[in-house]
């Protein structure tokens, strides 16, 4: 909590630097409280809380990554997960463009995480991206974090357009994403990615507010 509280200060100043060229609000304080930790029950009793990233998730978030398992790494992103990654990510918590939601288990790690990041002020769409621990699947944890940060855009932060990219074999992303709002507007192909060969995806979008 405390280390939280110094973060908070230490990046106070990066919050409310976007332009707001395109009509987009970037994520502030005042949104960060708006929408405070949530405590969530998922499907088998487990406890968790919902809640935005902080500066000091850093090493659990890579803890994450790394225990990720292969069918995990097929599906979720071209950007490396690796414990550097995960300490980048955590260092710009407070990021204008950037939202990112995790769940903290009872034990106080991290056992997923979704997000939507925008490049800059005149961004016309965000893209969206999510990933959970795997003794956390089918319970809930993927929907609880999802509509959380689909909470937060609705409120009106970040561009009006929400992306993503999703392999057709991803069966539960895809009803995951269809569920909570999203429409599949292009399918192709994406490329090899971590040793998996190429295969088929969906373009998927969602209008926000
Ligand atoms: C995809 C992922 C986020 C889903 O997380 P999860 O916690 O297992 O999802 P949930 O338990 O909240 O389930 C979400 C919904 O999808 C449905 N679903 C899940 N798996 C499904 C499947 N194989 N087929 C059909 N529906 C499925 C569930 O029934 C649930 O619907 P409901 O909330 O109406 O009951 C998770 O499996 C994951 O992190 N995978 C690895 C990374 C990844 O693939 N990221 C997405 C890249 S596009």
């Amino acid at each position: 909590m405390v280390r939280e509280e110094q973060g908070r200060v230490a990046g106070a100043r990066r919050f409310g630097r976007s332009s707001r060229g395109s009509g987009e609000r970037a994520l502030s304080p005042a949104d960060q409280q708006r929408f405070p930790p949530l405590p969530t029950t998922l499907a088998d009793g487990r406890r968790v809380v919902v809640r935005f990233l902080g500066q000091e998730d850093g090493p659990s978030l890579g803890d994450m990554y790394e225990g990720l398992p292969p069918k995990a790494l097929r599906h979720y992103g071209p950007h490396p997960l690796d414990r550097e990654h995960a300490l980048r990510n955590a260092a710009k918590w407070d990021h204008p463009h950037e939202v990112v939601v995790v769940l903290e288990t009872a034990e106080g790690e991290i056992g997923g995480y979704a997000w939507y990041r925008w490049r800059d002020a005149e961004a016309e769409a965000s893209g969206f991206g999510i990933c959970v621990r795997e003794d956390y699947w089918h319970c809930g944890a993927g929907r609880a974090l999802m509509t959380r940060v689909l909470e937060v855009a609705d409120a009106g932060v970040g561009p009006r357009l929400m992306k993503l990219t999703c392999q057709h074999a991803n069966e539960g992303a895809v009803a995951l994403y269809l569920k909570l709002g999203f429409e599949v507007v292009q399918e192709g192909m994406c490329g090899d990615r971590r040793g998996f060969p190429a295969e088929p995806q969906y373009w998927m979008e969602r209008r926000c507010g």
